[in-house]
C-alpha cells in the first residue's frame, strides 16, 4: 500500500493545530499509521532537504525546522502521495487553494504548516531518513 511522510511543522505544533490537521487527513479517508512528536536534528533535516542545499532559503529553513518539535506522520492509502499534496496546497500559502491546510494555517512560504512527500520514490526515501529519529516496526 502506498505511503507518504507528513511533517507538521514547528509553528503549527506551537499553535496546537496538530489535532485539526490530523482530522483533515482522516476526513479524507487516509490512515495515519505512525505519529511521533520529535525535535528534528540538523543531520536528519540536512538529508531530508538535500535537494534544496545551496538555495538562498536553505540555512533559514534548517534553522526553523530544528527550532522546536514537529509531528512526523506516516500516512497510508491508495494514491496517498497525491491526495496529501492536494490537501496540503501550494508551497506558498498565499497561492494555496481555499480549504487546503496551507491556505487555512500557513503563515509564510517557510512557515507553511506542513510538509508532504513529492512522489512515491521520495516518500520511501524520506521515511527511511526519519527512521533514524522515530522508531517503528514495519
Ligand atoms: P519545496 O520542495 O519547493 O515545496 P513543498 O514543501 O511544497 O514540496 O520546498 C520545500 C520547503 O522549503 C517548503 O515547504 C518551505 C521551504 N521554502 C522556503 O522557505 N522558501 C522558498 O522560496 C521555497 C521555494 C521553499
Amino acid at each position: 500500500m502506498e505511503r507518504t511522510l507528513v511533517i507538521i511543522k514547528p509553528e503549527a505544533v506551537i499553535k496546537k493545530l496538530v489535532g485539526k490537521i490530523i482530522s483533515i487527513y482522516e476526513d479524507n479517508r487516509l490512515d495515519i499509521i505512525h505519529a511521533h512528536r520529535v525535535l528534528p536534528t540538523k543531520e536528519v533535516l540536512e538529508k531530508h532537504y538535500d535537494a534544496h542545499k545551496g538555495k538562498e532559503f536553505y540555512d533559514s529553513l534548517i534553522d526553523f525546522m530544528s527550532s522546536s518539535e514537529v509531528m512526523v506522520l506516516i500516512l497510508e492509502g491508495e494514491n496517498v502521495v497525491n491526495i496529501v499534496r492536494e490537501i496540503n496546497g501550494s508551497t506558498n500559502p498565499l497561492k494555496a487553494k481555499p480549504g487546503s491546510i496551507r491556505y487555512m494555517f500557513g503563515e509564510t512560504i517557510q512557515k507553511n504548516a506542513v510538509h508532504g512527500s513529492e512522489s512515491i520514490e521520495i516518500a520511501a526515501k524520506e521515511i527511511d531518513i526519519w527512521r533514524d529519529l522515530i522508531r517503528f516496526e514495519s
